[in-house]
């Protein structure tokens, strides 16, 4: 597939017409080539065998999603690696919301769940997720940012009711439905048009944060973070569950969470600092 609006901005551009999971891929190109530089980009529309976070598979149907990997040699000394994931998110929100309005549609609610779901709200009002982010280091320090986003799925080929795609706020916008997208709506949405929408906002977080405007990156994921000051449930990697309300991150990226007073006993803090959960927000 030809990408030319992404070739400018990727140092360099592979594109496969399937493969198992573009971070995968990346890893093996890594390790075949020490040499692979910074910002390298994998990207494919059928991914067959995606991953998700915590274990979880990826699904997304083939030619109907962006699933993508960008290399990150340097590492970021102004802020803990952990914020990385967390700017990806920033980056694919706001990627997101340009591509919908090149697109024409107007005034869709774009945010990221903590800590890396993007969530788009969608004609019922309710958020529905639309893009996940799967950042994993490597030995060398070197960090593969991996992010999946549904385009031109319809709510049929998607694997959840909780799942919506860039077609399918289009179609509803136009009460035309996601299959009947016009052609230049669809153009807005094929995957050179939406990965350099994307890595244009995630390359200029890095080049701020690269420049020590490291309160400016810190506040714009924090804008972009729609799980702040809401009531959420955490579901810890052991299991445990906590309840309460987001009320900030911490100096590495995690979630603090305070808890209801009659949630937690005497011998409990009061805040919890969750570095890793799965999240629910509450109404
Ligand atoms: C999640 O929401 O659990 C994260 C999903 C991340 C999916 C992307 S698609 C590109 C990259 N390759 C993978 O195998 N997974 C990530």
């Amino acid at each position: 597939m030809k990408m030319p609006h992404s070739e400018t901005l990727a140092t360099e551009l592979i594109w496969h017409d399937a493969v198992a999971s573009t971070n995968d891929a990346m890893r093996a190109l890594v390790e075949a080539n020490p040499e692979q530089p910074n910002r390298s980009v994998l990207a494919t529309d059928t991914q067959t065998a995606g991953r998700g976070r915590n274990g979880r598979v990826w699904v997304s149907p083939a030619g109907k999603a962006l699933a993508f990997s960008v290399l990150l040699r340097r590492r970021q000394p102004m802020l803990a690696p952990t914020w990385l994931p967390l700017i990806a998110g920033s980056a694919v929100r706001r990627g997101v919301e340009r591509v919908l309005s090149d697109a024409g549609v107007a005034q869709v609610s774009v945010g990221v769940k903590w800590p890396n779901d993007v969530l788009a709200k969608t004609g019922d009002g309710a958020w529905r997720k639309i893009a996940g982010v799967l950042s994993e280091m490597l030995p060398d320090g070197s960090v593969i940012v991996g992010i999946g986003i549904n385009t031109t799925a319809t709510s049929a080929e998607l694997p959840t009711d909780e799942a919506t795609s860039l077609a399918m706020l289009a179609g509803a916008q136009h009460e035309t439905g996601a299959a009947a997208l016009g052609s230049e709506t669809a153009a807005s949405f094929d995957p050179d048009a939406v990965l350099a929408a994307i890595l244009t906002e995630l390359f200029a977080l890095l080049d701020e944060l690269a420049d020590r405007h490291v309160d400016e990156v810190r506040g714009a994921v924090i804008t972009d973070l729609i799980t702040l000051s809401t009531r959420v449930r955490a579901i810890l990697p052991g299991g445990e569950v906590v309840e309460g309300t987001a009320v900030r991150l911490s100096d590495e990226g995690g979630l603090v969470i305070a808890r209801a007073d009659a949630a937690h006993s005497a011998a409990e803090a009061a805040e919890v600092m969750v570095a890793a959960a799965d999240i629910e927000h509450l109404r």
